[in-house]
């Protein structure tokens, strides 16, 4: 199949942006179809570490970089980003939706005090609903100014009423948005075009596309774990809808990290609420690579993961950070729900450091037993296992 979608299986933070910068070496282009600043995904070559969030994580292979039509562009991250790897060094090759909703300050704002169920405070629930209740303004509007100044006059009256009589604030500025958004849509007005006819002719060139997802499909709006959900569907369909391709022949790699993490509010029925998830958070580092929150940390999850592994038709697995669980006597996995609680079964853990490990057969009896006991469980082959962050830290299972 020539096509290859990398989608999260968990809430987030699975780790796709290690695996999609690794196999976009073999891709042509990389496509990013929904959520937006939100992300946070990390790639780490030699040491130097590279936090994306709009800009797809096949840049560093020098690829093309599409942002489609489903993601909510944030024009000053986006413009951040931008310079963060100028000043690497990489100039990305890059096509922007003309069709993209725009993430406005009001919609920022809006998160932060709207917030109830622990959001990024990126604006992007907001951005969403503006986008469905047909108010958005979208990357294309920046090219008319006139256009640009009324939807924007329109917007903010509307939105600083809400600041001005519900929250009691100073409402926003009209001329500093204007100006600032006028000023920044340059930046970006040499990689604006219609990403959608790019990718079709693309693919009828057969040239060979790699779809990243953002987030994880326990965090999917319809799918999820409502309403402690992002506000994007960050299942397969959105390739579809996020683009405008048609279902073509596509791989389907889903990442799972080796036990489980969530970050912000909604229920995490194998959460470790004692030293040893205080223990897996800090070997693992799970601090949000957006908002630089602590992570809430627990038991791989094999109820779940195959739920959405259905949900996706995932073809086989890549599992990221086994690494992490090395200083543990006993791992827990969670092998079925008994009125409303997991039922663990309990397996040894295998105590090293498999960091530098290469080859699947190297790896100690115990960590093998516990990816086979993954595999068999969710019934799907794991082609990929990582163990460090680094793109050599990684076993291909043959
Ligand atoms: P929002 O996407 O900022 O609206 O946040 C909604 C929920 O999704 C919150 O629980 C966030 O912590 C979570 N979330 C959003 N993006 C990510 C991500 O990239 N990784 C992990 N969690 C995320």
């Amino acid at each position: 199949m020539p096509h290859l979608a990398i989608l999260g299986l968990q809430w987030g933070d699975e780790g796709k942006g290690k695996i999609v910068d690794l196999l976009s070496k073999n891709y042509d282009y990389v496509v990013r179809f929904h959520g937006g600043a939100n992300a946070g995904h990390t790639i780490v070559v030699k040491g130097e570490k590279t936090v994306l969030h709009t800009i797809p994580s096949g840049v560093l292979n020098n690829k093309n970089c599409v942002v489609a039509n489903g993601v909510v562009f944030d024009l000053e991250d986006f413009n951040n980003e931008l310079e963060q790897l100028n000043n690497k060094g990489i100039k990305p090759k890059l096509f922007i939706s003309d069709k993209a909703n725009l993430v406005m300050p009001y919609h920022k704002l809006i998160d932060k005090l709207e917030n109830i169920v622990g959001t990024t405070g990126r604006g992007i629930g907001p951005c969403y609903a503006d986008k469905i209740a047909r108010k958005g303004i979208r990357i294309s509007d920046l090219t008319d100014e006139n256009i640009f100044r009324k939807k924007l006059q329109i917007q903010l009256h509307e939105k600083n009423l809400l600041f001005r009589k519900i929250y009691k604030i100073r409402p926003l500025n009209f001329k500093e948005i204007f100006n600032k958004y006028v000023k920044l849509s340059k930046i970006i007005k040499p990689y604006v075009c219609n990403t959608a006819e790019l990718l079709q002719s693309a693919i009828n060139n057969n040239k060979k596309i790699l779809f990243e997802g953002a987030q994880g499909a326990l965090l999917d709006i319809d799918h999820g774990t409502y309403p402690y959900v992002t506000s994007s569907n960050c299942s397969v369909g959105a390739v579809y809808t996020g683009t405008g391709v048609s279902p073509k022949p596509l791989k389907l790699l889903g990442v799972l990290k080796a036990y489980t993490t969530r970050v912000g509010l909604g229920p995490f029925p194998t959460e470790l609420k004692d030293e040893t998830g205080n223990k897996i958070r800090e070997i693992g580092h799970e601090y949000g690579a957006t908002t630089g929150r602590a992570r809430r940390c627990g038991w791989f999850d094999a109820v779940l993961s195959k739920q959405t592994i259905g949900l996706n038709g995932i073809d086989e697995i890549a599992i990221t950070k086994l690494d992490v669980l090395g200083f543990l006597d006993k791992i827990k996995i969670c092998i079925a729900y008994k009125n409303n609680k997991p039922v663990y079964e309990e397996l040894d853990g295998w105590k090293k450091d498999i960091s530098g490990i290469k080859n699947f057969n190297q790896l100690p009896e115990n960590a093998k037993r516990y990816v086979k006991r993954i595999s068999q469980l969710l019934k799907k082959s794991i082609s990929i296992v990582s163990v460090g962050p680094e793109r050599g830290q990684t076993i291909f299972v043959k």
